[in-house]
C-alpha cells in the first residue's frame, strides 16, 4: 500500500461556514491563494448553497473564476442539483455531496428526509458520471449525531453500499461533531476497506473531544490515505450544535511526515497560511502542534 497521504484542505469551506465573522471575497481569495502554494493536493474552495442558509459561503462562483495554481484539485460542496449546476457552471469539476446518516440531521441540514437525501445523492452521482464530474460522497454524522446520538455502524455500511453502487470518485466518512474514538474508526474503516478497498475511501474528522488526530492514525492503520483537514484547526457546522474545528492540517502533516508518510506539503508555507487565518479571523488559530511547529518546523522536514 502506498505511504503517500493525500490531504484535502477544507478551511475555505468547512473552516469558514460557521464563523461568526464573515470574510469578504477578497479575504477568502487570499486564504485560498496561501493554501494553494503549500503543495496541498486538493482544496475545497467553498459551497454552492443557499446564501440565506449559509451567508458565509455567498459568492463562491466568483472565487472559482480566480483560481490559478494548476497542480491543485479544486472542489466545492453542493447540497442539491441546483448547487451542482451552479458549481459546474463555475468550473467545479470535483464536487462534494452530503448524506447525513440520520433522519434528523438531514432535516436540519438540508430540510430533506434521509430517504429523499439518498435519492438525491444517487441522482447527483449519476449526473456527475454522465458529465465527467468527480463526486466525493460524504456520509456525515457517521459515528454520532447531535440529535439522535450514537449511529449504528451497520446503518452506515448499508448507506455506503447504496452510494457505492453509483460509483462516487470517493466515499468520505465524516465525524461531523467530533465524537468518534479510534476504536470505532478502526472498526468502521476496516469493514469499509474490506468491502470496497481503501483507494476510494476517505475520512473527515473534527477535534471536539481531542481525538481527531488519534482517529486519523486509526484510519491510517486501516489503510485510509485520503483525509480532509483545515489549516489552523478552523471549522464547525452551522447545523450541528457542538461541532468544533476540523483536525488541523498542520497536525495531520506533522503526524504523517514524522512517521515517514509524505504529504507533499511545505510545512513553512502551511504555517504562513495559519498566520493568515489568524489575521483574517482576528484571533490566534492553530492546531495542537502549532507552537512546536512554529519554532521547529525544520526538524520535521529534515
Ligand atoms: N444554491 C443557492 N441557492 C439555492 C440552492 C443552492 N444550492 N438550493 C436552493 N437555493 C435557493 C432557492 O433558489 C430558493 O431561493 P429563493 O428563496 O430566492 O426562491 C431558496 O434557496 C429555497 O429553496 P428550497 O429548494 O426551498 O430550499 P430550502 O429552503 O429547503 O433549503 C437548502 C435547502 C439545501 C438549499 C439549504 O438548506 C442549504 O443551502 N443548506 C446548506 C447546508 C450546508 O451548507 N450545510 C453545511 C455543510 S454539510
Ligand atoms: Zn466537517
Amino acid at each position: 500500500m502506498s505511504e503517500r497521504v493525500i490531504i484535502k484542505e477544507v478551511a475555505p469551506r468547512d473552516g469558514l461556514q460557521a464563523q461568526p465573522k464573515h470574510l469578504t471575497l477578497d479575504q477568502r481569495k487570499r486564504l485560498i491563494a496561501a493554501l494553494a502554494c503549500t503543495g496541498i493536493a486538493e482544496l475545497e474552495v467553498g459551497s454552492f448553497v443557499s446564501p440565506k442558509a449559509v451567508p458565509q459561503m455567498a459568492g463562491t462562483d466568483a472565487l472559482f473564476a480566480d483560481l490559478t495554481a494548476a497542480a491543485v484539485e479544486y472542489s466545492a460542496l453542493v447540497p442539491n442539483m441546483k448547487g451542482y449546476e451552479l458549481a459546474l457552471a463555475a468550473g467545479a469539476t470535483t464536487q462534494a455531496i452530503v448524506v447525513s446518516a440520520t433522519e434528523q440531521m438531514n432535516q436540519n441540514n438540508i430540510r430533506k428526509s434521509l430517504e429523499d437525501t439518498l435519492v438525491s445523492a444517487e441522482d447527483l452521482l449519476n449526473r456527475g458520471r454522465a458529465d465527467g464530474v468527480a463526486i466525493h460522497a460524504y456520509l456525515a454524522v457517521a459515528f454520532e449525531c447531535p440529535y439522535e446520538g450514537k449511529v449504528n455502524p451497520e446503518v452506515v455500511l448499508d448507506q455506503a453500499r447504496r452510494l457505492m453502487r453509483h460509483q462516487p470518485a470517493r466515499l468520505v466518512i465524516a465525524d461531523t461533531i467530533g465524537a468518534a474514538n479510534p476504536r470505532e474508526v478502526s472498526n468502521l474503516m476496516s469493514a469499509l476497506v474490506a468491502e470496497f478497498g481503501a483507494e476510494c475511501l476517505g475520512c473527515h474528522f473534527h477535534d471536539t473531544r481531542a481525538m481527531a488526530l488519534a482517529n486519523v492514525y486509526a484510519a491510517l492503520e486501516s489503510g485510509i490515505r485520503y483525509f480532509d483537514s483545515a489549516v489552523g484547526g478552523l471549522g464547525g457546522c452551522p447545523f450541528a450544535p457542538g461541532a468544533k474545528g476540523n483536525v488541523a492540517t498542520e497536525d495531520v502533516v506533522m503526524l504523517c511526515e514524522s512517521m515517514g508518510m509524505p504529504t507533499g506539503i511545505a510545512i513553512d508555507r502551511l504555517l504562513d497560511a495559519v498566520n493568515l487565518v489568524s489575521e483574517l479571523i482576528g484571533s490566534p488559530q492553530g492546531g495542537r502542534g502549532h507552537y512546536w511547529l512554529s519554532n521547529n518546523w525544520q526538524k520535521l522536514s529534515a
